[in-house]
């Protein structure tokens, strides 16, 4: 195991419950909802074979399995893969990397990304990870994967009133190479702008690549004031969520994205190894 991938499943398994997180705060709820009214929309009709490729302890692959499809979790995490094993319904999970999937060429009919491609730090790996969605997934299939946008952080820190000078440095260099290192918090992540990760799709080999806002300014609701009061109406119409199928750089985590993989045909558009 690398440093990296040490470091995320020491986070994962000591100091992070992922598997509370999609029903612990409103904007986590709007990401779920959100997410999967895109992977309703963008996946083939139901039984259709779907990897999850990070999927954590299953929160998507469980709703897919109710919706019919045959789903196939890996994830980095040990502990995830076993509560995706032993959730209800229980997934057909394995311990796997993104960068290289102990899946057959061709074996599914899509591919989801909604994790990795925000943890891997060198772009080498994000490629490579989007690579191997391809390889596994049948030619044409679509690929789904989620990544954070550079924006979340300063957003995060401004929203949460947290931007003193600590912070106000932080946000200059996370604007500027997207690496977070943990020491702020979350763990070892990537924050993409748009036009890298749509460079980095196009460089894997995905075509027809299409960019969805996830929470957009949803994402931050704003804090109760100290006067215990509701929010006026106004902040509460700006703060409410709007889905968008347009590149949304505000849009904090993450900025889902969604395309369909090049189709192969010999000597063309074949995605390198
Ligand atoms: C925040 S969780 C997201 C879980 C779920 N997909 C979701 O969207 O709610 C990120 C997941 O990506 C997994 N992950 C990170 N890097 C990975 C890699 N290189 N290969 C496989 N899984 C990875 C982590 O273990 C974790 O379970």
């Amino acid at each position: 195991m690398d440093q990296v991938t040490g470091e995320i499943v020491t986070f994962y398994e000591q100091r992070y419950d992922e598997a509370a997180r999609l029903d612990r705060r409103p904007q986590c709820r709007l990401e779920r909802i959100r997410t999967l009214e895109l992977l309703r929309e963008l996946l083939p009709a139901a039984p259709a074979r779907v990897l999850d490729v990070g999927g954590g302890p299953g929160a998507y692959a469980r709703e897919l399995l109710t919706d019919g499809y045959q789903v196939r979790l890996v994830d980095l995490v040990p502990l995830h893969v076993k509560q995706a094993r032993e959730g209800q319904p229980p997934i057909d999970a394995v311990v796997g990397d993104a960068r290289e999937l102990p899946e057959a060429d061709g074996s599914q009919d899509a591919t989801l990304l909604l994790g990795p491609l925000y943890h891997l730090q060198e772009r080498g790996d994000r490629v490579r990870a989007l690579r191997e969605a391809i390889r596994v997934t049948r030619p044409g299939g679509p690929i789904a994967a989620a990544v954070i946008s550079r924006f979340a952080g300063p957003i995060d820190f401004v929203a949460s009133a947290r931007f003193d000078e600590r912070m106000v440095a932080e946000s200059r260099r996370l604007l500027t190479d997207g690496v977070n290192d943990g020491s702020t918090g979350f763990t070892q992540a990537y924050f993409h702008r748009v036009a890298e990760l749509t460079a980095e799709c196009r460089e894997a080999g995905l075509v027809d690549v299409v960019i969805h806002g996830v929470e957009g300014r949803g994402g931050r609701r704003p804090r109760r004031r100290s006067t215990g009061r509701t929010p006026r109406r106004s902040s509460r119409r700006r703060c409410r969520w709007r889905g968008s199928t347009v590149p949304s750089p505000i849009s904090s985590r993450p900025a889902g994205i969604c395309w369909r993989s090049a189709p192969r045909r010999s000597g063309e558009g074949e995605p390198q190894r």
